[in-house]
């Protein structure tokens, strides 16, 4: 059983909890998931570690209310448990893996997308932890849910606020922040690492291949079940197919073919979808 030592509502339907998972925390690196379940009767559930604190064994997730289990979830307090806690999986940033030195000679920039914003934190505190700079653009709908923005601040070099209403700091999407930075302040960037909603993804990667910046995805939400048994986060990438639990959840965003990957999605919500897509494969 895993102790939830913390639960907090961030925002409208977005929740984080630090979970007790000592072997969790002491293994997990930025990028990876974890697989929860309440209790028997519970689906698991696939969520990017937003954080861990390696010394006191804890992991931090934050999630958002999409259905009856992430609902119920949302009704768990400090002090009650998870059935099943399972991770580190996935596979870790890719820059995590690579030569240090290699790392630090590249100027990047991090795209947080509305609950996206979670997976970015830990590899924006990675990078501030080894000493190399980002500059950070986060993008909500509105100010009301706009969510670890202090943590942000803390840990990027510079960090861009934009707000679809303008509710708060600039008026609009993250692909016009990204259009503004490197055409009118004259900012390069070797890596742009883009993270939320499918939809802010494809539109990233549309205009950083025009721009000429290599962008990692994170194609997390299209998994259902993260075991690679479900085959619910099938998807073409450079026109070989890939498992998003298994071989990712990052990408070259560039390869990615969004279209079919949220078209499986829309599919994957219905019953009547998935017998259909069970059919033509
Ligand atoms: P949202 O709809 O509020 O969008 C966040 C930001 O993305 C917007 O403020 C905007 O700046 C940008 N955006 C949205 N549509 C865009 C477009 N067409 N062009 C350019 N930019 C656009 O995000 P949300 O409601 O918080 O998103 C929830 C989604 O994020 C869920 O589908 C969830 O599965 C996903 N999510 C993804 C990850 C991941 O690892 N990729 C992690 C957690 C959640
Ligand atoms: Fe089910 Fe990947 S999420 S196979």
């Amino acid at each position: 059983m895993y102790k939830i030592v913390k639960a907090e509502c961030l925002a409208d339907k977005i929740y984080l909890m630090d979970v007790e998972a000592p072997r969790v925390a002491r293994a997990c690196q930025p990028g990876e998931f974890v697989i929860v379940k309440m209790d028997e009767a519970g689906e698991r559930i696939p969520l990017t570690i937003c954080d861990f604190n390696r010394e006191k064994g804890l992991v931090t997730i934050v999630f958002q209310t999409v259905g009856a289990s992430t609902e119920r979830m949302a009704g768990l307090k400090a002090g009650d448990y998870f059935q099943d806690f399972v991770g580190p999986l996935g596979q870790p940033s890719e820059f995590v893996k690579e030569d240090l030195e290699e790392v630090k000679k590249r100027r990047y920039l991090f795209v947080a997308g509305g609950v996206g914003s979670a997976p970015v934190y830990p590899q924006v505190k990675w990078m501030k932890e080894n000493g190399i700079d980002v500059d950070v653009i986060e993008g909500s709908k509105t100010k009301d849910l706009l969510i670890l923005e202090d943590e942000l601040r803390a840990v990027a070099g510079n960090l861009y606020i934009t707000t679809d209403d303008g509710s708060y700091e600039r008026k609009g999407m993250v692909t016009e922040v990204i259009k503004d930075l490197v055409e009118n302040e004259g900012k390069k960037y070797d890596v742009c690492v883009a993270i939320g909603p499918m939809i802010m993804m494809k539109f990233v990667c549309k205009l950083t291949k025009e721009l000429g910046i290599p962008t990692i995805v994170s194609l997390n939400p299209i998994m259902v079940d993260g075991t690679g048994m479900c085959g619910a986060c099938r998807v073409s990438v450079g026109g070989e197919v890939k498992f998003a639990c298994v071989d990712g959840p990052e990408f070259d965003g560039h390869l990615v073919d969004f279209d079919q990957a949220m078209k499986r999605q829309l599919m994957y919500k219905t019953e009547e979808g998935r017998a259909l897509l069970r059919l033509k494969e």
